[in-house]
């Protein structure tokens, strides 16, 4: 029997819950959206969106900061509206992202570019629609970026992502603070290439910045790495190069299996306090969160299809897939998966799996459920890096999305066609 599920919200999720028999979202009936939209279908809270970007803006009262939304988690153009409608900027790492930034109504002065590989041409655009600031990754990439700002007679702000060389302890695709990671500048050589920025014709020096990794759900790596990264700006700023603002980066994680990272703002007082403790306080603070702001506004609803008892495994055969939700099969990630309309009766331990031709698409394995074929689950915290990193393998058109805002739902993204699939491919001759 499932009826431990039957009345409360679930772990980490405030604005999903049980009432009754009924998975809602809000005040919003799950079933009754896969009906009308059908499946797999993502459904967001927009009230957990705001209640997790509120923990943020708790921990930075009366501090000069600014939240860049870091959109690579969910780049769904009405996901980065409620975002900049709450004052947030952005965090993009293509021309691709900044132009959902702009067609959301985002403001262009609050993007901070990141990334190690952009292209003369995202830097143009970029330069000419006023961003706010590149982060920028390496010398190379500071003379390319000089000469494009020359070339359009602008100057660009820049910040030098630095590598702490902190272990962030997460899955090692998404720790990106270490040495042998491809991502920053070696806090060894920063002093130099800080001083080869501040000499560069096209380049404004304005801040320092540094990301560890994602998923994070312990406090020691930011201190630790927040140690590191003031360490630097001491030595930059000895060297006669001032910084204005710190950005931190993102990576907080959030619950998906019992998982207990802190709060943003508890996490931020003891940042705070060691910025206020060696005299930073009052610089002007970034941050990019990601995946702490938007992972668990969001469910993906599928629909059992087949069950497949075996002899060594039992496999629940569901409509959503890899290419729905790449997280498990990329990270060996879990999500948890739980019933829409919980049923009585023996569990049974399934492996829930897709319809894509890999072995490798599976959503959760060895989940003990009571189901049948038609019944709708949901695999939850799918908000962050799940719709975003979708994909058309097998030519499965991409999932429908609805955010729900109370007791409104607003359709947000139709269900990709398989003629929409291919919409930019011909034939030849
Ligand atoms: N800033 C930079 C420079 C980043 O590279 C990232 C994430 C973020 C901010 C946001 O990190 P967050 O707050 O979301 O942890 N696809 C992976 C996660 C990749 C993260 C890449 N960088 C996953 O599904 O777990």
């Amino acid at each position: 029997m499932n009826t431990e599920l039957t009345a409360s919200a679930l772990p980490g999720q405030p604005f999903v819950a049980y009432q009754g028999s009924h998975l809602m979202v809000e005040g919003v009936r799950l079933a009754d959206l896969a009906r009308e939209h059908g499946t797999p279908l993502f459904v967001y809270s927009k009230a957990a969106m705001l209640t997790a970007l509120a923990a943020y803006q708790r921990g930075f009262a009366g501090r000069k900061a600014q939240i860049c939304y870091a959109m690579k988690a969910n780049s769904s153009l009405a996901v980065l509206q409620v975002f900049a409608d709450a004052g947030c900027g952005f965090d993009i790492v293509s021309g691709g992202e900044l132009a959902r930034v702009l067609a959301a109504g985002g403001d262009p002065a609050k993007v901070i570019f990141s990334g190690v590989g952009k292209t003369r041409a995202e830097m143009k655009q970029a330069l000419q629609v006023g961003i706010g600031c590149f982060n920028v990754e390496s010398d190379a990439e500071l003379d390319v970026l000089s000469d494009v700002a020359v070339g359009l007679g602008k100057r660009a702000q820049v910040s030098l992502r630095v590598n702490p060389n902190v272990d962030p302890k997460t899955h090692p695709y998404i720790s990106t603070g270490l040495k042998g990671n491809k991502f920053g500048i070696a806090h060894e050589s920063a002093v130099q290439v800080y001083q080869h920025a501040a000499s560069l014709p096209g380049l404004q020096v304005v801040g320092i910045d540094c990301h560890i990794g994602s998923q994070i759900t312990e406090m020691t790596p930011y201190l630790d790495a927040m140690d590191r990264v003031l360490d630097l700006v001491a030595a930059v700023e000895a060297a006669g190069v001032p910084i204005h603002h710190i950005d931190f980066g993102g990576g907080l994680g959030i619950n998906y299996n019992g998982d207990t990272p802190p709060e943003a703002d508890a996490l931020w007082g003891q940042l705070l306090a060691k910025l206020d403790a060696r005299g930073y306080g009052q610089r002007q603070l970034m941050i990019e969160p990601g995946r702490s702001l938007v992972g668990n506004a969001g469910v993906c609803l599928t629909e059992v299809m087949y069950l497949k008892p075996g002899e060594q495994k039992n496999f629940c055969i569901v409509d959503a897939a890899m290419n729905d939700l790449p997280r498990p099969a990329m990270y060996q990630a879990f999500h948890s998966i739980v019933p829409v309309a919980p049923r009585s009766g023996n569990a049974v331990a399934y492996d829930v799996v897709g319809p894509v031709c890999e072995s490798g698409d599976w959503i959760g394995r060895d989940r003990q459920l009571v189901v049948q074929s038609g019944d709708l689950l949901a695999v939850l915290s799918a908000g962050a890096y799940c719709m975003s990193m979708a994909s058309n393998y097998n030519t499965r058109g991409r999932a429908a999305e609805v955010l729900v805002d109370g007791s409104q739902a607003h359709l947000i993204r139709q269900r990709e066609s398989a003629f929409d699939t291919f919409a930019l491919e011909q034939l030849v001759g």
